[in-house]
């Protein structure tokens, strides 16, 4: 039976071409239900308002989608193969409840609007978690420097010993690096912050009159997007800025692991970790080893893989909806699931890494102190910057 093609038109379709077509989505866009039913009961009272359905009618269809999106929640439905997506398993248990008055929902709007607009609502909850999540990493550095800030250890260049530093500055630096992340959150807010629905499958609804500033109100977002064209070419870009932004944060992270995998060896052997975040070999019972940072070290590289996936799918891609489209989705839950995890087990972790003063003193070479030494002579001696240096190196 169609349980469910929204544009069956009766026709039979290949089976294993629909299985292809509708690829993962049946999955995927499980994640997408509850931000699609928000979108289509703002769709309805939209319609209601604007005389396109009876007050009754669209009173009925907003209960309707209340109690479909409580039985999802429920685990009382999943989205069949036949159905396709999420917008296609709503209408069909929408209109299995409500008989031909389910068939009403859909004025005015494609799939490609609303996979637009129930994406731009996941997105927008997911740049507020990541917000959060970012917060709970700066705290984390907050107290490690408040802890163990003051210990002084060498600061490299090269993987060289260069200048003296210390936790505070180590850690300052990445936590300064992350907290500028924010903006790139917030660039990622501002294009998610746009509604585009009401452009349906790219140009509108000729002939019929929508409220497309009343459905942007009721959805939060700040603003229609104008005009509808716009729409379909700006998918995948909120996504890939939410991307690049994550990117950038689990780079920091990545290279901040780097560092700890290196101090934590036994060459260098200043920083320890505690026996619950340091893994053991099943071989060499001496063991401990920084699994968790190599994780997070290769998260950070996995993420650039799944932002070019975003960036990828757009490329050359001639203007209007194309069902490429849909791979999007795959690599954009990828990347925020890696980024929420990353960032999560980052400042768990960091509150259970221990610098070892001691070591760190006993490690560290004489020489980090010479260009120290030679700004002290420019300026007891009034010497050249250079005739210091000079007399410094001769010093050894
Ligand atoms: N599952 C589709 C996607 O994610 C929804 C839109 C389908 N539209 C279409 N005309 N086939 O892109």
């Amino acid at each position: 039976m169609s349980a469910g093609r929204l544009w069956d038109k009766g026709g039979s379709l290949d089976a294993k071409i629909l299985a292809f077509t509708v690829g993962s989505d049946p999955i995927l866009d499980l994640r997408l239900v509850p931000f699609d039913i928000h979108a289509s009961i703002a769709h309805v009272q939209m319609l209601g308002s604007c005389g396109h359905l009876a007050a009754d009618e669209a009173d009925a269809l907003v209960k309707g989608l209340e109690s479909v999106g409580a039985d999802f929640k429920a685990g009382k439905w999943s989205i069949e193969t036949s159905q396709e997506d999420c917008h296609t398993a709503i209408e069909y248990h929408l209109t299995e409840r409500l008989g031909p008055l389910g068939g009403k929902v859909h004025l005015g709007r494609s799939r490609n609007d609303q996979v637009l607009t129930a994406i731009r609502l996941f997105l927008k909850a997911e740049i507020g978690a990541a917000r959060g999540r970012l917060s709970a990493l700066l705290e984390a550095f907050d107290r490690l420097i408040a802890a163990q800030g003051s210990i002084a250890i060498p600061g490299y260049t090269h993987t060289q010993q260069a200048m003296p530093s210390s936790v505070a500055l180590w850690a300052g630096g990445f936590s300064g690096e992350l907290a500028s992340c924010a903006a790139l959150l917030d660039a990622a807010w501002a294009l998610a912050d746009q509604s585009p629905l009401g452009s349906a499958a790219g140009y509108g609804t000729p002939g019929l009159t929508l409220d497309r500033a009343e459905t942007a109100r009721l959805l939060d977002f700040s603003k229609v997007q104008e005009p509808v064209t716009a729409a379909q070419l700006s998918r995948g870009k909120a996504e890939s800025a939410l991307g690049f932004a994550l990117v950038q944060i689990l780079g920091d992270l990545g290279r901040l692991a780097a560092d700890i995998c290196l101090f934590a060896s036994q060459e260098f052997g200043f920083v320890r970790l505690d026996d619950d975040v340091s893994t053991g070999s099943s071989i060499m019972p001496q063991k401990r080893n920084p699994d968790v940072f190599e994780l997070i070290r290769g998260h950070a590289t996995q993420a650039q893989a799944d932002l070019l996936a975003l960036l990828g799918l757009t490329t050359g891609l001639s203007s209007g909806y194309h069902r490429d489209l849909q791979l999007m989705k795959e690599a954009l839950f990828r990347l925020v699931d890696r980024g929420a995890a990353v960032m999560e087990i980052a400042a768990y972790a960091l509150g259970r890494i221990h610098f070892d003063a001691a070591r760190a003193a006993e490690i560290t070479t004489p020489g980090i102190h010479a260009a120290e030494r030679a700004f002290t002579l420019v300026q007891s001696e009034g010497i050249s910057f250079r005739e210091a240096y000079r007399r410094v190196a001769a010093e050894g």
